[in-house]
C-alpha cells in the first residue's frame, strides 16, 4: 500500500500541467481573455473568460448567408452557438479574417472591416487613456481598463445589452443622460438586427419595467 501513494500524488500534479500544456498550444490555442493593441481579435481566434463561461469571437448565425458575421459573446461551455451580446448586430463584417477587434489608437476598442472602417466602437472619452485593455469576464461582461487597473471599467458590454440580460448587469436609467439600458429583441431567429420589441425601465419613473412593441406601442 505504502509505495503507491506518492506515485498516486505524483500523477494528480503532473495532469493539470500535462492539459494546460495543451490547452495553451492546441489548435485553438487562443485562450487569452484579453485583447490590446498587441493582440487583436480576428478570423476564428476567441477570447475566453478566465473560468471558461463565456467566451467572444466571431459568430454567423446563418449559414445560408455567409457574408454576414458578428462580433458576439457566448457560452462557451454550450455546444450550440447561443450568444449573449452582439457588437455589430445592425452592420454585419462580411469577412472575420480580414476584419479585426483592437484597441484604437485613442484607447477605445474598435472592430474594424477589411477596409480599416470602423464597423463598431466603444466611442467613450472620459477618462481614456491610451494604455487600455479588453476583457472578457466569467459573468459575460466584456469590458474595457485600462492596463494598469482592469478593475476601474471605463466601458462594459452590460451598460449595452442586445436582447439577454445576465445575472449581475443591471438595469437602469441614467436621469442626466436620458440614457437607459434597454433589451431589443432579434429581427428574427437568424438575424439580430434591432426587431420589434424592447424591454427598459419606465422612464417616467414609477419603477416599472415596460415591453414596447416599435417603440411606441406598450404592452
Ligand atoms: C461613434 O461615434 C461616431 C461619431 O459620433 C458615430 O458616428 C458612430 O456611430 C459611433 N459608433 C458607435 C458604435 O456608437
Ligand atoms: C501614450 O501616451 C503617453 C502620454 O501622452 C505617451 O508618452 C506615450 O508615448 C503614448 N503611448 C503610445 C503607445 O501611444
Ligand atoms: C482601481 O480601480 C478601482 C475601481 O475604480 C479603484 O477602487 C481602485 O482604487 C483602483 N486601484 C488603483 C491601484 O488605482
Ligand atoms: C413597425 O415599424 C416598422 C419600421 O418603422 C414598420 O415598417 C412596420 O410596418 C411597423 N409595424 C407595424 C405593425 O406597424
Amino acid at each position: 500500500m505504502a509505495p503507491t501513494r506518492p506515485r498516486t500524488l505524483g500523477m494528480g500534479k503532473l495532469l493539470p500541467c500535462l492539459l494546460l500544456a495543451f490547452c495553451v498550444h492546441g489548435p485553438l490555442s487562443h485562450a487569452s481573455n484579453t485583447v490590446s493593441r498587441d493582440q487583436p481579435l480576428s478570423g476564428g481566434q476567441r477570447l475566453v473568460s478566465q473560468r471558461g463561461r463565456f467566451a467572444l469571437g466571431f459568430f454567423q448565425p446563418d449559414d445560408t448567408a455567409p457574408e454576414r458575421w458578428y462580433l458576439a459573446i457566448w457560452y462557451n461551455r454550450i455546444s450550440k452557438h447561443t450568444p449573449v451580446w452582439i457588437a455589430n448586430r445592425a452592420r454585419p463584417i462580411s469577412d472575420p479574417n480580414s476584419s479585426k477587434l483592437t484597441i484604437a489608437e485613442d484607447g477605445n476598442m474598435v472592430l474594424l472591416d477589411r477596409l480599416k472602417s470602423p464597423i463598431w466602437a466603444t466611442n467613450i472619452t472620459r477618462d481614456i487613456s491610451n494604455s487600455t485593455i479588453g476583457i472578457i469576464l466569467d459573468t459575460g461582461n466584456f469590458v474595457l481598463a485600462p492596463a494598469s487597473n482592469t478593475t476601474y471599467f471605463l466601458w462594459q458590454s452590460f451598460d449595452e445589452p442586445t436582447n439577454v440580460w445576465l445575472p449581475e448587469a443591471k438595469l437602469g436609467w441614467n436621469k442626466i443622460t436620458g440614457h437607459g439600458t434597454r433589451f431589443v429583441s432579434w429581427e428574427s431567429s437568424v438575424d439580430p438586427s434591432p426587431g420589434y420589441y424592447a424591454f427598459e425601465i419606465d422612464p417616467d419613473g414609477s419603477n416599472q419595467f415596460i415591453h414596447r412593441w416599435n417603440s411606441s406601442e406598450i404592452y
